[in-house]
């Protein structure tokens, strides 16, 4: 987990400047490393956001925070978002393209 962490961290600086059209919101520098600087994730554990429905993103990264979807990965990444920040999230990974 912690080696995870790390490749998580390193990506998100390298992808980070990458990002397209919209800006990526601040705390996306952290879902880098798993779900791609664009949502397309590079690992077939990791789902891609691109092109989600803002809705379903936004749903889903409540229910993390707020423990009615129960996932270990997801939750450290989730745990102190505001609503704002999630809600600029789902937007963000809604407006990339799938690829
Ligand atoms: C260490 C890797 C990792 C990081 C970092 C990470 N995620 Fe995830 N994410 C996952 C995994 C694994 C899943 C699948 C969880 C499951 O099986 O329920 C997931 C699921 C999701 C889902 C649900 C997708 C779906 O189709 O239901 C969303 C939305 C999401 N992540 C957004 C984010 C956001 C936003 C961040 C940054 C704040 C982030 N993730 C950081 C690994 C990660």
């Amino acid at each position: 987990m912690k080696k995870l962490l790390m490749t998580a961290v390193t990506a998100s600086f390298l992808f980070s400047a990458s990002a397209s059209a919209m800006e990526a919101p601040a705390k996306s520098v952290t879902c880098v490393g798993c779900h791609g600087a664009t949502g397309n994730s590079m690992v077939p554990n990791f789902p891609n956001l691109a092109g989600q429905h803002a809705t379903y993103l936004e749903k889903q990264l409540k229910d993390f925070r707020d423990g009615f979807r129960k996932n270990a990965t997801m939750a450290p990444f989730v745990k102190g978002l505001t609503d704002k920040e999630i809600t600029d999230l789902a937007a963000f990974y809604a407006a990339q393209t799938a690829k």
